[in-house]
């Protein structure tokens, strides 16, 4: 199959619509990495230049192309307890929390959710450390701007592989072992899939309306591709949502610069709301 060639002036266009529709910050030094992935998508779509898939981008009023392209320049990679220095972080907190919980409920959110193993880990952690966590009224809402992997998180069907390091107690109680065409493989229980909202949200151009506070918000490795305004004003809405003292958890190579009048660093890529 020929390749496709991407003109600057073709690339120009995808920085353009990509920067205002998602935050994306494409640099020129992209170019090839575009190029590469989405050759395969014109292919499928049997179209014959860069020019004709940028019409065809814009004008899928649906978002699904969006979501595409976005999967195929960004990554998607996540695993259960990642950044395990915040997990660890949480144990410490969490006495507080419940302390101040009598109503016994708890709203979290994680922004940028990937295939879901980032909120699962979240009910996995809650799980382990509360003895009556049954009588708990959790809500996790976790969102993503890619359809492909909500799909994925929604079904929370994992490879062996991804459990393996996993303590046995906790594969226990928190999955399903299932067996499937190509093996075994575990789901999350149901009983914990059901605390779980997945939504289609893009943090940078969706209106933010939400009408609750979160006990803690997760936003890691998600506004790495975001510029400094982005990031910036994505940082300064999850201020409005989260209640002083509480936590909000970014991904380990994330740190901010701004917003120390209302986010203090704790550690491990956490910030307090003050
Ligand atoms: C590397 S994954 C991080 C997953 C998880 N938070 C973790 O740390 O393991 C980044 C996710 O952010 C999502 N994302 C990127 N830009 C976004 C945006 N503007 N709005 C919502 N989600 C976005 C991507 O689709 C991807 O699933």
């Amino acid at each position: 199959m020929a390749e496709i060639e991407l003109s600057p002036e073709e690339f120009d266009l995808f920085r353009a619509y990509i920067y205002e529709r998602v935050g994306i910050s494409l640099s020129k030094q992209k170019t090839t990495l575009v190029k590469g992935r989405l050759n395969k998508r014109l292919h499928q779509l049997n179209l014959g230049s860069f020019r004709e898939y940028y019409d065809y981008l814009v004008n899928d009023m649906s978002g699904d192309e969006l979501s595409l392209f976005v999967s195929a320049i960004s990554t998607n990679v996540t695993s259960f307890f990642r950044e395990g220095a915040q997990w660890k972080w949480l144990e410490g907190y969490l006495p507080q929390l419940i302390a101040s919980k009598r109503n016994k409920k708890i709203r979290i959110w994680s922004a940028g959710c990937s295939s879901g193993e980032e909120p699962y880990t979240i009910l996995m952690f809650l799980q382990h450390h509360l003895s009556d966590f049954e009588s708990w009224d959790i809500k996790i809402l976790a969102t993503d701007i890619s359809h492909k992997v909500l799909t994925k998180a929604i079904k929370g069907e994992y490879e062996a592989k991804s459990v393996e390091a996993l303590p046995k107690e906790i594969v226990h109680r928190a999955f399903d072992k299932i067996r499937t065409e190509n093996g075994i493989s575990y789901q999350i229980a149901p009983h914990l899939r059901q605390k779980v909202m997945f939504r289609l949200y893009n943090l940078v151009t969706d209106p933010f309306i939400f009408k609750n506070e979160f006990d803690m918000v997760f936003c890691r490795n998600v506004m790495i591709y975001f510029d400094d305004p982005t990031r910036h004003e994505v940082i300064r809405r999850f201020t409005t949502v989260l209640p002083k003292g509480s936590p909000l958890f970014l991904g380990s190579s994330e740190s901010l610069t701004t917003h120390r009048e209302s986010l203090k660093l704790l550690g491990s890529s956490i910030y307090q709301r003050l």
